[in-house]
């Protein structure tokens, strides 16, 4: 098999679908992965019809802790490998942390930050034997900022998913393998309806904060292929991870908290 093959986490819909568009226009051999199959057998034929790649399709939960496993294990019984990893699934979870259940919390936990861990562990010997590998956290600005009140593990998420980038970048530097946090701001998908903050999120933020989820995709693709260690799409964005960086923590923080309650529901 000459073509290398690019494993997508969360593929049915939104910037994870992007993704797969973007990798399959460059070359690669695609693997989606995400619970809806129909959805993930519908991008595969669009895509090897347009392409001419080839396709896998797994449904997974990653929810369920054997889940990377058997994401994995379906590839090595097609006589396949992941050359490209892009961890992209992911959700939120609205609601106050004392309110919640924390089987919801431990599932959220599972599938935004050990199950991304664990694909990236299982797919780096052989990444880092065979001298090529991507590997895209799809983590968030949320991640670079201070957390706000409800939605309580997300900012706390993607924060571990840039710092854990950063690290990996440094260990595999060198290596032929390249590793980026992908930090977007507000992007259109189907996030804020899956987490029932459409129309809060967008009664309340102006438009220009918004990017597609095909230019968050192609800067993410752009900035692993840069070797960057981590990608802000866009300059509203940009700028908003600046200012966090350059005024005091406290100061950030009074800021979210008379801002947070724009688009997060506690
Ligand atoms: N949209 C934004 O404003 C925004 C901003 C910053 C960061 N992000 C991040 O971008 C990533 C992609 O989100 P998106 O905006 O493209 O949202 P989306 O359109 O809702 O897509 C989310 C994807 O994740 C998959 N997924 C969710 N839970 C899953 C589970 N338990 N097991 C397997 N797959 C699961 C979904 O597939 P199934 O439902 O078919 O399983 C879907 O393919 C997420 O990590 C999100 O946190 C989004």
């Amino acid at each position: 098999m000459d073509r290398k093959l690019a494993l997508v986490t969360g593929a049915s819909a939104g910037i994870g679908a992007a993704f797969a568009r973007i990798l399959a226009s460059h070359g690669y051999d695609v693997a989606l992965t995400a619970r809806r199959i129909e959805r993930l057998d519908a991008l595969a034929e669009e895509v090897r019809l347009r392409y001419g790649v080839e396709t896998l399709t797994v449904a997974a939960d990653l929810a369920e802790p054997e889940a990377p496993g058997h994401v994995l294990d379906h590839l090595t019984a097609h006589g396949r490998t992941a050359d490209v990893l892009i961890n992209n699934a992911g959700y939120g979870l609205p609601g106050t942390y004392s309110e919640t259940l924390w089987t919801d919390q431990a599932a959220f936990l599972q599938v935004m930050v050990t199950a991304p861990c664990e694909l990236a562990h299982r797919v780096l010997g052989g990444m880092r034997e065979r001298r090529f590998g991507r590997i895209v956290n799809v983590a968030s600005l949320a991640g670079l900022i201070p957390g706000a009140a409800g939605h309580t593990l997300y900012a706390a998420s993607k924060a571990l998913l840039v710092k854990f980038s950063q690290s990996l970048h440094l260990e595999v530097a060198g290596d032929g393998v390249h590793v980026t946090a992908l930090c977007p701001g507000f992007t259109y998908t189907e996030f804020h309806d899956v987490n029932g903050t459409r129309e809060l999120a967008s009664s309340s933020t102006p438009a220009w904060l918004w990017l597609g989820a095909d230019e968050v995709a192609a800067a993410g693709y752009e900035a692993v292929e840069a070797n960057r260690a981590v990608c802000v799409p866009g300059a509203p964005s940009k700028t908003i991870a600046a200012l966090a960086k350059a005024i005091p923590d406290d100061w950030a923080l009074a800021l979210m908290a008379s801002q947070g309650g724009r688009f997060r529901k506690t």
